[in-house]
């Protein structure tokens, strides 16, 4: 490798399979944290080394070191969880984490504030319930997700079976993780092609996201991901193959017009057989032509504005040796989860429950974590987590339904009125959130409370709005996807987006910069009132704010920062 690469690819080289010096690092007692280099390695075994950051200014003072802990993200391909896998979790979030779990934006649960003396306990347990850490963050393929609505038809299963597949097909083959996590025998390197056929050893240049959507639910915001397959249906409901998106992706710095959320590109049609042949072309083609000099233009969607579309399809017909045909038609209709009961085809049920923000733990009124083992205990269908961060029991016989109604009632768990409530995610930001600018799921319950006093004054409290938030641009929680997206700039302070479609397909522009609480309640409260009296029928609140001229359409790639500023009733501070 030349000078040029950036840092990260050195220490990827360097790291002999993503071992560093984790080890060492685990051993060393006199710190609970590791060092530099391997801060980034350990990112490729599912956890992020993370302090308290609401104890910082205290233990400055003390002249103490930093709360340090450790967020273990774990891998669960779209989402699905065994009962007796729900229960390893629980009690390793109870005995070593902060007594929370996070369900996330991407089907995963993340466990927060595990110190370095307990990672290995947390990880071995976490291994005997069969679930890992590996790759759930990192320059690597990470959680492949799919659909979860629970309509739980064929083509649900064949969005399961296909996600399995292409998770396991791009997993990497280190034994570092074992090694490492699970006092694993060392196991000599050898040739990057024999150790990782796909990755080698400086993996990909930037993380890698992939998804796979049943038609007409965009629950997985396909658009959002380097890589989607759209299910392609028959009129049984059966899947005849996938349409396969290229080149979506969420991050972008703030006052960097370079960077930019991008949606996804249609790249074709392709069968079933071929979706993992296609999975590992569009990796290794990122693998080999994405940027390795700059982290902030490394992600795919860069690599496809840069070279086109029709150059990049190419080179993975190429490499895959299938046919791609042009895409087949389809149909989303939004992003949204179905909450309360849904009949499965054998009679069993299921009940998609809310968890505000995805985050569940006992507190005073509503024994969340409690309830959930409560129902885990006798349970025999699964869990599933939703894109949205909520979580579905799965399989319910009809025999138990009523129980678990009242258990997932008493625990605060069922739906909101709320149309704004239903439709909301924030990321997680302060105080584990090394990145955070602002505050993110500690406040938008708050703000979401003067938005609905708002909403009702005006009748439209149940209304499907869609609204995420997070704490800094890198949007975790696809604020650009939102009808109303904002984005922390500073303590207190927000970007405020609009005109995002409900069905996840175009993304938002800027409308009001910098904004503070009552700011936001404020413009929102004036849209609010505009859109409760003009808009016309069925018109989603995304679609009115472009046709009303408070924002232009974003169309893709660059057109994200064009346009802003210039529309008529852009909100001055
Ligand atoms: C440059 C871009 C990004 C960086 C550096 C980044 C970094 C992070 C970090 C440090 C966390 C841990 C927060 C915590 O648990 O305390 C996190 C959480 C998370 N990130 Fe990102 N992230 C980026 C973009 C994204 C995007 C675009 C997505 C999804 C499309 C995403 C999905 C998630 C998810 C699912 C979580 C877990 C918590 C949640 O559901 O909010 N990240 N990210
Ligand atoms: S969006 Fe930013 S603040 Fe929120 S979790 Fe992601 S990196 Fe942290």
């Amino acid at each position: 490798m030349t000078d040029d690469v950036s840092r990260n690819e050195r220490i990827k080289e360097a790291s002999d399979y993503l071992r560093g010096t984790l080890a060492e690092g685990l051993a060393e007692e006199i710190t609970g944290a590791i060092v530099e280099d391997d801060q980034q390695l350990v990112k490729f075994h599912g956890m992020y080394l993370q302090d308290d950051r609401d104890l910082r200014p205290e233990r400055t003072r003390k002249k103490m070191e930093k709360a340090f802990a450790f967020m273990i993200r774990v891998r669960v391909p779209g989402g699905v969880l065994s009962p007796a896998q729900w229960l390893a979790l629980d009690q390793v979030a109870r005995d070593y984490g902060n007594h929370t779990m996070r369900l996330t934006t991407r089907q995963t649960v993340q466990l927060h504030g595990i110190i370095k003396s307990n990672l290995k306990a947390t990880l071995k347990e976490i291994d005997a319930a069969l679930l890992n850490s590996i790759a759930a963050c990192g320059d690597v393929n990470r959680n492949v997700m799919c659909g979860a609505n629970p309509e739980q038809g064929p083509a649900h299963a064949a969005a399961l079976e296909l996600a399995r597949k292409v998770s396991d097909h791009l997993t990497p083959q280190t034994p570092a993780y074992r090694e490492i996590w699970l006092d694993g025998e060392r196991i000599a390197g050898g040739e990057d092609n024999v150790v990782e056929p796909i990755y080698g050893k400086t993996y990909l240049p930037r993380k890698f996201k992939i998804v796979a959507a049943v038609p007409p639910s965009n629950d997985v915001d396909v658009f959002a991901h380097d890589l989607g397959f759209i299910a392609v249906l028959d009129d049984k409901g059966g899947v005849t193959g996938w349409n396969v998106t290229v080149g979506g992706g969420m991050g972008m710095t703030h006052g960097e017009e370079d960077t930019y959320p991008r949606t996804a590109d249609l790249m074709g049609f392709c069968a079933t057989k071929d979706a993992v042949a296609i999975a590992e072309a569009v990796v290794t083609v990122q693998r080999d032509w994405g940027d390795r000099l700059n982290r902030k233009h490394a992600r795919l969607k860069y690599t496809i504005e840069d070279r086109g579309l029709d150059f990049f399809r190419a080179e993975v017909v190429r490499r895959a040796k299938v046919v791609v045909e042009p895409a087949k038609p389809f149909k989303f209709t939004s992003t949204g989860d179905r909450y309360g009961w849904s009949q499965a085809a054998d009679g069993r049920s299921h009940l998609t429950l809310f968890v505000q923000n995805g985050r569940l733990f006992d507190h005073a009124s509503a024994k969340q974590l409690s309830a959930l083992r409560q129902i885990a205990q006798s349970h025999d269908g699964n869990f599933r987590i939703t894109p949205n961060q909520n979580l579905i029991v799965a399989n319910i016989p009809i025999e138990r339904q009523t129980e678990i109604h009242w258990i997932a009632k008493e625990a605060g768990l069922l739906a909101p009125w709320s149309g704004l409530r239903r439709n909301s995610m924030a990321c997680v930001a302060l105080p584990t959130c090394g990145l955070a600018l602002a505050e993110s799921e500690r406040y938008l319950p708050d703000l979401m409370t003067a938005l609905d006093e708002s909403l009702a004054a005006h009748g439209l409290s149940s209304d499907d709005i869609v609204i995420r938030m997070t704490g800094c641009p890198n949007g975790c929680a696809r604020p650009y996807l939102a009808e109303i997206g904002l984005v922390g700039k500073g303590p207190g302070r927000y970007n405020l987006y609009l005109g995002a479609a409900f069905d996840g397909s175009r993304l938002s522009k800027l409308y009001a910069e910098d904004f503070d609480h009552n700011a936001i309640v404020a413009a929102l409260d004036s849209v609010f009132a505009a859109y409760a009296a003009e808009r016309q029928k069925g018109e989603r609140f995304g679609d009115f704010t472009i046709r009303t001229g408070l924002v232009a359409a974003t169309g893709n790639g660059r057109d994200f920062h064009a346009n802003v500023g210039k529309q008529a009733g852009r909100a001055a501070r």
